[in-house]
């Protein structure tokens, strides 16, 4: 990462929208206590992320997992938070569950002022800029999802708008985070996988059904499995929130078991 300034060229006339942490989900510990052991976990993820960054060019992720309320949305937060901690890096998180949003009003207050994606995939006269919401307190921008108004997220995800603004938002941040719907039950991330570099795919564990897992990773294919995060792991480490991270192969194996 290059860049002298946390401001985006998609920011840029964007309003800052109030940054009170009142309403912010308390698992969101990226937000509200990044200085904890828990947070550390999501440090580590971020330290993998940024390797692979370097290494070859990886920045937009998708956050997903098998099935509902596996933790894809406070994963996806908090890994957005993670990597937007280092001030250099410019990082937009999207919530592109867009038939169950979430991470407006995980973030506190409900869905913002429109427009979010869903109007920046239906309408040509919404660009980014008049859809990105910044945070300056977290160095986050964020694109909520906004309202559907009657169209199909499927249509949505399929239309060339999508691949443009995939294109645009790949060009103006380092790291795009997009929160998606469940990959087993939600043909979604069919779609949305044409436009991310990678798949972090949520496991919650003792939960996430082994063979809904495996089912998952099959529909995503080897190429976009980047690798697991475990949620609410109990071991090795205390606390709640434990991520492990592993590369597409060992992701596979440990699918296979
Ligand atoms: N590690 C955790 N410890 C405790 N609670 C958690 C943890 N991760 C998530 N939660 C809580 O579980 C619920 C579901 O989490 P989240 O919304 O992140 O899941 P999701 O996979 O995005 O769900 P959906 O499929 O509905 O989009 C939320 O209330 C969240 O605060
Ligand atoms: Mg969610």
């Amino acid at each position: 990462m290059t860049r002298p300034s946390a401001l985006t060229a998609a920011d840029v006339g964007v309003r800052p929208e109030p940054d009170a942490g009142a309403g912010i989900d308390a698992h969101l510990i990226g937000l509200t206590a990044p200085d904890t052991a828990e947070f550390e976990q999501y440090l580590v993820l971020r330290q993998a992320i940024e390797r692979a960054h370097a290494a070859s060019g990886l920045s937009v992720l998708g956050v997903t997992s098998a099935t509902t309320d596996d933790g894809k949305t406070t994963t996806a937060i908090n890994l957005a938070a993670a990597l937007a901690r280092n001030p250099l890096a410019r990082v937009l998180l999207v919530d592109a569950d867009l038939r169950v949003p979430s991470v407006a009003a995980q973030l506190g207050g409900g869905e913002w002022e429109r427009p979010g994606l869903a109007e920046l995939l239906s309408d040509p006269a919404v660009a980014m800029a008049d859809a990105v919401r910044r945070r300056p307190a977290f160095n986050l921008s964020v694109l909520t999802a906004g309202q559907l108004n009657g169209a199909n997220p499927y249509e949505l995800f399929q239309s060339a708008r999508f691949g443009a603004m995939v294109a645009d938002a790949r060009a103006a941040y380092d790291y795009v985070v997009i929160d998606t719907p469940p990959v087993v039950p939600v043909p979604d991330c069919r779609l949305i996988e044409a436009g991310v570099d990678g798949f972090l795919i949520v496991v919650a564990a003792h939960r996430t059904p082994r063979r809904l897992l495996a089912e998952a990773l099959s529909i995503l294919g080897p190429e976009k499995s980047l690798g697991l995060v475990f949620n609410r792991a109990d071991r090795p480490f205390r606390g709640y929130y434990n991520a492990y991270y592993g590369y597409g192969p060992t992701a596979r194996r440990r699918a296979s078991r």
